[in-house]
């Protein structure tokens, strides 16, 4: 069957990597995809918002299968177009992508199903959530859960845009000026209107990891778990970025965790979901906060996550294909998947000035790359492309903030991290950086 992949970043290039691999495969069309992306698959230009042009698409290339790998489409509906021109297609419709694009919603859907998460309360009015922030911020009230919580952590206290922010809407505030300035900016249209409502949520204390599921409707099957490092700098310091690297397994996610995981959360979602008559297929990317009570969900996010998808792709020993298949036809019950027992992690080469904030300057673009032969040549090492492109003379471009991710597996995370830093020592880019320390917390645990 022929199929088409939607997206251009790291994460589709290791989702391309694996569809490859499938016996089922005719050919592989990626729109737009990136330099890496054309070596192992038909890319195109698309505007993955003009529905009937991928519709067009689909139909002069009997595509018969579409994977939609970014929420941004996939929030605007590009499913279900999808679904009425009888396409069959991998991620959810807009009615259950509302769980990564809109934060308001998915608090209003824990509440019901009583979903472990920070407790909250949402605000369309600057004032009053200003006098919220104020009521509570390090005081000891006493009545809704919002005020426990923020009374025992005393501080901080987050602050969050309701919806898609590329990155933008989250401010953990350790003063009031700071959260009162993020509620200003959201509500007074910094942000367009991902800030037109704002959540303000408890601080959850604890260690981050990142949970995937396939859901098909009805059926969940656990994927792998990864963690990510998020801050642009060692030692996890410095600006927000989408991710500098990351690594699978997450060790904090034990066997039992998984199944809490499962049971507390994933699960009870689907059923909400479903009850609601919008159930959610495609994969649950749910962020969560390992505390000392167990699992709260931070967010959902109704895609992979990118780097964490390249380290799962690295790890994944059955068809991804038939996976995604098996969830768009609503027959995951009868589905199961083979890891590998190697850990695998990914570091992120991103262009000088990447994230692009004040502190980091502007991100430089257009640089050349080499080296990139020798470094795939170490053992165990895949080099996925997330922002590249060819000039004329067919050499490799750097071509936006994120630019590779140089992924490796190995017998432990340690191994596996050895190798990734081997092979990024090869690569020949001088206006290029990245972390040195990705996976640090496994392999202090060792
Ligand atoms: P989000 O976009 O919701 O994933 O938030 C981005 C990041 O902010 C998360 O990965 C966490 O590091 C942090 N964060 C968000 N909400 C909370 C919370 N309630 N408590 C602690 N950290 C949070
Ligand atoms: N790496 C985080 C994300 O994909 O949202």
């Amino acid at each position: 069957m022929n199929v088409l992949l939607i997206g251009s970043g790291g994460r589709e290039h290791a989702l391309a990597w694996a569809l490859t691999a499938s016996p089922m495969l005719g050919t592989l069309h990626v729109c737009p995809g990136n330099a890496g992306i054309a070596e192992i698959a038909s890319c195109s230009p698309l505007d993955a918002s003009d529905h009937a042009a991928v519709i067009a698409f689909c139909r002069a290339n009997t595509i018969s299968f579409v994977v939609i790998g970014p929420e941004a489409p996939l929030v605007g509906g590009l499913g279900d177009s999808l679904t009425a021109a009888g396409i069959k297609h991998f991620g959810p419709s807009a009615a259950a992508a509302r769980l990564e694009g809109s934060k308001a919603f998915t608090k209003e859907l824990c509440r019901e199903a009583n979903i472990p998460t920070a407790a909250y309360a949402r605000f369309t009015n600057a004032a009053s959530a200003k006098a919220y922030v104020a009521a509570h911020f390090g005081s000891a009230l006493q009545t809704a859960s919002l005020d426990r919580a923020v009374a025992s952590q005393s501080i901080p206290i987050v602050v969050k845009a309701d919806g898609l922010a590329a990155g933008k809407g989250v401010v953990v505030a350790t003063t009031r000026t700071e959260a009162n300035a993020h509620i200003d900016a959201c509500l007074g249209g910094a942000l367009g209107s991902a800030g037109a409502e704002v959540v303000v949520e408890a601080f959850l204390d604890g260690e981050e990891a990142s949970f995937f599921a396939l859901c098909d409707g009805t059926n969940v099957l656990a994927l792998a778990t990864a963690q990510d490092h998020k801050r642009v700098g060692d030692g996890d310091t410095g600006p927000n970025t989408g991710g500098m690297g990351a690594y699978s397994p997450a060790p904090v996610m034990t066997p039992a965790m998984v199944e809490r995981t499962m049971a507390e959360i994933i699960r009870p979602t689907a059923a909400a979901m479903a009850a609601r008559g919008t159930p959610f297929r495609g994969v649950l990317f749910a962020g969560l906060m390992i505390s000392a009570d167990g699992p709260q969900l931070i967010e959902y996010n109704v895609r992979f996550g990118d780097p964490e998808c390249q380290v799962l792709m690295m790890r994944l020993k059955s068809d991804l294909l038939a996976a995604l298949i098996a969830t768009a036809d609503g027959v995951l019950d009868r589905f199961d998947l083979r890891w590998h027992d190697d850990a695998a992690l990914t570091v992120v080469m991103a262009a000088d000035g990447y994230p692009g904030t004040p502190q980091t300057g502007v991100i430089k673009r257009g640089t050349v790359i080499r080296g990139l032969n020798a470094a795939a040549k170490v053992p165990g090492v895949e080099i996925f492309h997330a922002g590249t492109t060819r000039d004329a003379d067919g050499q490799l471009i750097a071509d936006g903030g994120r630019v590779l991710n140089i992924t490796a597996r190995g017998k432990t995370v340690a191994q596996a991290q050895q190798r990734a830093y081997q092979a990024i020592d090869l690569i020949d880019w001088p206006e290029g950086f990245n972390r040195r320390d990705i996976g640090w917390r496994a392999v202090e645990r060792g």
